[in-house]
C-alpha cells in the first residue's frame, strides 16, 4: 500500500510516499481503509524533531493524527465494529499515523462518522474539534453569560471554538486576519478584531472571563503571553494550546497549558453537533498524499491557511 513516511527528523524534504506492507490489526484494533487524514501543525513539529522529547515516535514514521475511513478488517477480540462502518478518530500521537491507504488503530479511539459531511471532510474534525471542546468546556466553563476571547480564531481550532462558544451562549470576542475574518464574522462573533490592523490590547472593550490562545508559537513570546493575562478578569481562566505557558502572578487568573486528549464521548458529541447543523467544518483543500511535503513546507513558512485533508485513494 501507499504510505507517507520519514526515516529521519528534518525539514519537509524527509517526507516520502513509499510502498509498504499493509498492516495487520492486533488485539483490540481494526484495520481502516483510510478515506482521509488531515494536516495539523503538530505534525510538522513532530517531523522536524522539535517535539521528539514530548512525542517520541519510532522511525520510519507515518504522520496523520486524524483519520476518517471505513472498517476493512477486525482484529482479534473486536466485536463492537462492523466491517464497512464509516468512522473517525484522533489517533495516539506516538503511534503510526493515517497518511496511508490503510492504518491499524485501537478500536476505542473511534466513533461513527458524521452523516452530514462527506467522509473525507470529517477528517478535519477530530483533533481540532477535541481541542476546541476540551479548552472551552473541560479546562474552562464557557456558558451563557461568560465572555471569552479567542485569540487566533482564524485557524481550524479557532473556527470550531467560535461556533461552539456561541452555541453555548457565551459572548465571543475573536482575533483573526484578512484571510478568515469574514468567515469568523459570519458565525455571529460579538467583537471581531483584525490582528493585522489593531492590537487586541488597544481595542478590547472590557476584560474577559476566559481567554483561549491559539496564536501559532512562531508568532508568540513570553511577553505576549504575560500581556494576554492582563485582558482577563480576576478569577478568570487563560487556556493556551500553544507554548509558552505564562506564570499566573498571585493566582489572579488560572492558567492552563493544554494538551489535547483522545475522548470518544466528546468526539461523538461533536459529530452530533455537526449532524444537527450546529457545527460547520471548513475544509480549504483536498489533496493526494503526494502533496503532504508541500503542505508541511507551507506550514513551516507560516503561509498555510485553512484546513487541508489528504486523500490516500487519489
Ligand atoms: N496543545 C494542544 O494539544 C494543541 C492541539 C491542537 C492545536 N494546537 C495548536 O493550536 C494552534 C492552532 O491550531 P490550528 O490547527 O487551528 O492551526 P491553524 O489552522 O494553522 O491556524 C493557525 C491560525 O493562526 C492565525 N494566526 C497567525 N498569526 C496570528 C496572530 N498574530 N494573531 C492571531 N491569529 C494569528 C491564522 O489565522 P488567520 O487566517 O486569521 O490569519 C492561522 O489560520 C497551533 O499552534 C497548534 O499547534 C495545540
Amino acid at each position: 500500500m501507499k504510505a507517507v513516511r520519514y526515516h529521519e527528523y528534518g525539514d519537509a524534504g524527509v517526507l516520502r510516499v513509499e510502498n509498504i506492507d499493509r498492516p495487520t490489526p492486533g488485539v483490540g484494533q481494526v484495520l481502516l481503509r483510510v478515506t482521509a487524514t488531515s494536516f495539523n501543525p503538530v505534525d510538522a513539529g513532530i517531523r522536524s524533531g522539535q517535539l521528539r522529547q514530548v512525542f517520541p515516535v519510532s522511525l520510519p514514521h507515518t504522520p496523520g493524527l486524524d483519520v476518517a475511513g471505513t472498517v476493512a478488517e477486525l482484529g482479534p477480540r473486536v466485536t463492537s465494529m462492523a466491517p464497512g462502518a464509516p468512522v473517525i478518530g484522533f489517533l495516539p500521537i506516538t503511534g503510526g499515523g493515517a497518511a496511508a491507504e490503510f492504518v491499524s488503530v485501537p478500536v476505542d479511539v473511534l466513533t461513527a462518522a458524521p452523516a452530514a459531511l462527506p467522509l473525507a471532510d470529517a477528517a478535519a474534525l477530530p483533533l481540532a474539534g477535541l481541542t476546541a471542546w476540551q479548552a472551552l468546556f473541560q479546562h474552562a466553563d464557557v456558558a451563557t453569560g461568560r465572555r471569552i476571547l479567542i485569540n487566533g480564531a482564524g485557524g481550524a481550532v479557532g473556527r470550531l471554538a467560535v461556533q461552539l462558544a456561541k452555541h453555548a451562549g457565551a459572548t465571543v470576542v475573536a482575533t483573526a486576519g484578512p484571510h478568515s475574518i469574514h468567515t469568523i464574522g459570519a458565525d455571529g462573533v460579538d467583537e471581531l478584531i483584525d490582528y493585522t490592523k489593531n492590537s487586541v490590547h488597544d481595542v478590547l472593550v472590557e476584560p474577559v472571563d476566559v481567554l483561549l490562545n491559539l496564536v501559532p508559537v512562531r508568532e508568540s513570546s513570553n511577553a505576549d503571553a504575560q500581556a494576554l493575562l492582563r485582558l482577563i478578569r480576576p478569577g478568570g481562566v487563560f487556556v493556551t494550546a500553544v507554548p509558552p505557558v505564562p506564570e499566573s502572578v498571585g493566582s489572579r487568573v488560572r492558567v492552563v497549558g493544554m494538551s489535547t486528549r483522545c475522548d470518544v464521548a466528546a468526539l461523538a458529541e461533536l459529530v452530533r453537533q455537526v449532524d444537527t447543523g450546529v457545527l460547520r467544518v471548513d475544509v480549504a483543500a483536498r489533496l493526494p498524499l503526494s502533496e503532504v511535503a508541500s503542505v508541511h513546507r507551507q506550514s513551516d513558512a507560516g503561509s498555510l491557511r485553512g484546513k487541508v485533508v489528504f486523500l490516500p485513494g487519489d
